[in-house]
């Protein structure tokens, strides 16, 4: 996470700008699809490029005032609209020649600091992390839900091994005091038993809850999936990941769609149906030093791409019985 950062000159750093660019190929015109906006780093390189129109998206609204600053300047060459990435295929396109859909996950340095948005277990406060257009906040989550539920939320999204303990001692202290930013850090402070002096003992039970706020592993899945349906033939698909399970779902989207299903040796030779991807790196591209040296959070990005090789809208993908548990447990939400 921690995607684009304001480096120490307080310079807009869009991550692996340089290796997207070269990926998606902007100099043969095309429209482009930015899934995350954000502070416009790569929708304003791709403007760059003549013949280029980019459509761009973000759940925060926040976004809108550089959209409208870009929109200014390039009129019709450029749209921005505030839905989330995986309704994209509601987009009402007409048959646009989509070379490139793009995806930065995770927060924007501007995101981070605020502190309205409650992100960060140092702000103090009122929980809330939510990224915009959210039903629920994390104040909501912490205070309403139950402690199996709750536990299982950091575990399969911190990867939490002292879930268990925090959990119960959540549901004990909310039955005094309504737990805030500042006693929630205290809470698990006090119920882990392993400290760990590199990082914050906060540090994975806030991803755990700001992923579940803004169901950010079903966003993916599904921004996944109409991502795929809605390239054209040749277009690229591309994907900035900042933690292991963001990356390994992008991993085997990709391969599984890039691959012929394995049958056995012994059965008799049948043709098999294409794939709708072709993958030309199996390893992820990742900052070089000198980005790294720039800008630190870069460290943990990986950026990973696909090319579509043919026009179906419709295919056949097992991505959600693969990681049908994660959306089961961030379903949870939806009864707040
Ligand atoms: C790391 S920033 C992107 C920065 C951008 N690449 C740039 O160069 O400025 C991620 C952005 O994606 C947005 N975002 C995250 N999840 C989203 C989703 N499911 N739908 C739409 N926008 C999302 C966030 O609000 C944030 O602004």
């Amino acid at each position: 996470m921690d995607a684009t950062i304001v480096s120490k000159m307080q310079k807009h750093y869009p991550v692996l700008l340089n290796e997207i660019i070269s990926v998606i190929s902007p100099q043969h015109g095309g429209t482009f699809i930015d899934c995350t906006f954000g502070q416009g780093g790569y929708t304003k390189k791709i403007l760059e490029f003549e013949n280029t129109n980019v459509i761009a998206l973000d759940r925060d609204i926040e976004s809108a005032k550089i959209a409208n600053q870009l929109k200014e300047k390039f009129e019709d060459r450029f749209i921005f609209k505030n839905i989330k990435f995986s309704q994209l295929n509601n987009l009402k396109l007409k048959n646009e020649n989509i070379k490139g859909v793009i995806f930065d996950l995770g927060y924007s340095y501007t995101q981070i600091k605020n502190p309205q948005k409650g992100l960060s277990f140092s702000d103090s406060g009122k929980l809330n992390m939510q990224m915009g257009l959210n039903s629920y906040s994390a104040e909501d989550v912490i205070n309403k839900l139950d402690e199996k539920q709750l536990e299982k939320i950091f575990k399969f999204f911190g990867d939490e091994k002292e879930a268990k303990y925090i959990s119960r001692n959540i549901i004990k202290e909310r039955s005094r005091n309504k737990i805030d930013t500042k006693s929630l850090v205290e809470i698990i402070d006090r119920s882990k038993k392993r400290k760990n002096f590199k990082v914050h003992n906060a540090t994975k039970v806030f991803q755990a809850l700001r992923i579940f706020v803004n169901k950010e592993i079903s966003e993916l899945i599904f921004g996944l999936i109409n991502a795929a349906k809605v390239l054209k033939k040749g277009g690229v698909l591309g994907v900035v990941t900042f933690h292991s399970l963001e990356d390994k779902i992008v991993k085997y989207f990709f391969k599984s769609l890039s691959q012929n299903k394995s049958i056995s040796r012994y059965s008799p030779v049948v043709k098999q149906a294409d794939t709708l991807f072709n993958l030309i790196q199996k390893k992820p591209i990742t900052p070089t030093d000198e980005e790294l040296s720039e800008n630190p959070p870069s460290r943990s990005a990986k950026f990973r791409y696909a090319i579509k090789k043919t026009d179906f809208y419709n295919f056949d993908t097992d991505i959600l019985d693969q990681f049908g548990n994660y959306i089961e447990v961030e379903n949870y939400g939806d009864k707040l």
